[in-house]
């Protein structure tokens, strides 16, 4: 698919709250934040959903019984629309979780959860509240976002601050998103000199080490303390609840610059990671039909067609280091020739032989490499067995059968017809290159030329390469 067709689905413009210190406002931000950008444009769906334990936005939103899954399975691949619950003030929720160390184990990359919206279909703003520190999800969720707001109160909130732009420094991320947010800030406090008050002096030491800062601040109020302190055990938002306060009009003031900045937005990055994970698809099927093409599909020793048949016959597949052969092989055939040439056993393969059974075996979980050299000018070829983790098992130089090579019975030595045909070069000589072989699932042997195989199969290729200098 290309960057520039239209996407089916909804693509949500995300913001992350996110500081590595607890206590600063990040919840009371996010909350409050997602009532007030959907009191002030409500043909915008907003959403919101934390990673933290703590059950406030449950508490702040719950309307009706839990009806659906929770942030847990959002990483586990539940579609994130499936999840969302409506809530109170207009605002869709999804349920948090108590516990998500099992969850954070499948966490593979810091885009796992970006990919999990990209696939949630979810319209509108999306607001994610984190933990307070930069744990797997926290970043997940940094990576995700159009917008971080960080909340500073102090000193040492900006101090830690240096932890996220020196991560988005590391994954190479645009720390134009990153946006500083003077929170619970005390306005009674005043300084002399240059820096009159607490948010002047914050945003000073913010612009000073090349942080944005927001123009709007937070500031701390007694009220809105009060909002989840009460004897019904609820938590009232500032829209309703604190009216009047200094806190309601900055939230206003907030809201407005947020949905300046959504309706500017016209790619935000859950559609372009979106477009970005549909021409890494596209590439892959390119991949694999490039690689499909490329691989021959009769069995090099018997000529059998192996691919496209029921037969399910193919037991290994074969590519050379240089990636001029590939293909398949019949399993019987390949065990001829280790039963042959690799492990002298003599005379026709009996299948009830307990050595030869112990081979097939053994084979299933090696990978075989094969390569041609000449000592005193003989062709020898040099054999590896390894095994899965890529670790040497068997090295040892090994003849072709007597009657190999030119003369008119030489086809009979599996080995001679496995190395002629993989890595013959110019004029009868054997080109500097081996073949690794690896045992592939009959019923489905063109799995090996797939993405995640396929890396694991190329990755062998090296470990191989290494055991042959
Ligand atoms: N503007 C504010 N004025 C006064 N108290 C606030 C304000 N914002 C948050 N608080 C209080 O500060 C405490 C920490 O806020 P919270 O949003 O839970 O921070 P965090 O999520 O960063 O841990 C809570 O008790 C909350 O009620
Ligand atoms: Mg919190």
């Amino acid at each position: 698919m290309q960057s520039s067709e239209p996407q089916p689905g909804n693509f949500p413009y995300v913001i992350t709250i996110s500081s590595e210190k607890g206590g600063v406002g990040k919840t009371t931000l996010a909350t409050n934040l997602a009532i007030f950008l959907k009191a002030m444009n409500d043909d915008i769906p907003v959403s919101i959903f934390s990673f933290d334990n703590h059950f406030t936005i449950d508490k702040m939103f719950t309307i009706r019984p839990q009806q659906a899954g929770t942030v847990a399975d959002l990483i586990t691949g539940t579609k994130g629309t499936d999840l969302l619950q409506t809530g109170q003030y207009g605002v869709n929720f999804i349920h948090s979780s108590a516990n998500l160390t099992k969850e954070k184990s499948l966490i593979k990359s810091p885009m796992d959860i970006a990919r999990a919206i990209a696939l949630s279909d979810i319209p509108g703003i999306l607001i994610i509240d984190t933990r307070p520190d930069l744990e797997t999800l926290t970043e997940n969720a940094l990576y995700a976002a159009d917008r971080v707001l960080i909340p500073v109160k102090d000193m040492p909130s900006l101090e830690n601050c240096k932890n996220i732009f020196a991560l988005f420094d590391k994954r190479g991320l645009d720390k134009k998103s990153l946006v500083l947010l003077p929170c619970l800030i005390d306005e009674r406090i005043k300084f002399d000199g240059m820096f009159v008050d607490q948010k002047t002096l914050l945003r000073a030491f913010a612009i000073n080490r090349g942080y944005k800062c927001h123009d709007v601040f937070i500031s701390k109020s007694p009220k809105v303390e009060s909002l989840n302190t009460n004897p019904d055990g609820k938590i009232y938002p500032i829209l309703t609840h604190g009216r009047g306060t200094d806190v309601h009009g900055q939230f206003v003031a907030l809201a407005q610059e947020i949905l300046k900045e959504y309706k500017s937005t016209k790619e935000p990055r859950s559609l372009l990671f979106h477009q970005w994970m549909s021409s890494e698809t596209q590439r892959e099927k390119d991949a694999f039909v490039a690689r499909m093409g490329g691989t021959r599909k009769d069995c090099l020793f018997c000529g059998k067609e192996i691919l496209g048949t029921d037969t399910k016959s193919a037991g290994y597949y074969f590519e050379t280091a240089d990636g001029s052969q590939a293909g398949f092989l019949e399993s019987d055939c390949f065990l001829k020739l280790l039963s042959a040439s690799v492990f002298n056993m003599k005379g026709e393969v009996r299948y009830d032989d307990p050595t030869f059974m112990l081979l097939v075996e053994s084979a299933r979980k090696s990978f075989f490499a094969f390569r041609v050299i000449e000592e005193n000018s003989k062709n020898r070829v040099e054999f590896r067995r390894l095994d899965n983790g890529g670790n040497l098992l068997t090295g040892r130089t090994i003849d072709f059968l007597e009657n190999a090579g030119s003369a008119p019975g030489g086809r009979s030595c599996p080995l001679f017809t496995f190395a002629s045909e993989s890595l013959s070069g110019y004029d009868g000589s054997f080109r500097d290159s081996f073949v690794l072989v690896q045992p592939v699932n009959p019923e489905n042997p063109e799995d090996i030329l797939q993405k995640e195989h396929y890396r694991g199969f190329a990755s062998m290729k090296a470990k191989a390469a290494a055991t042959f200098i």
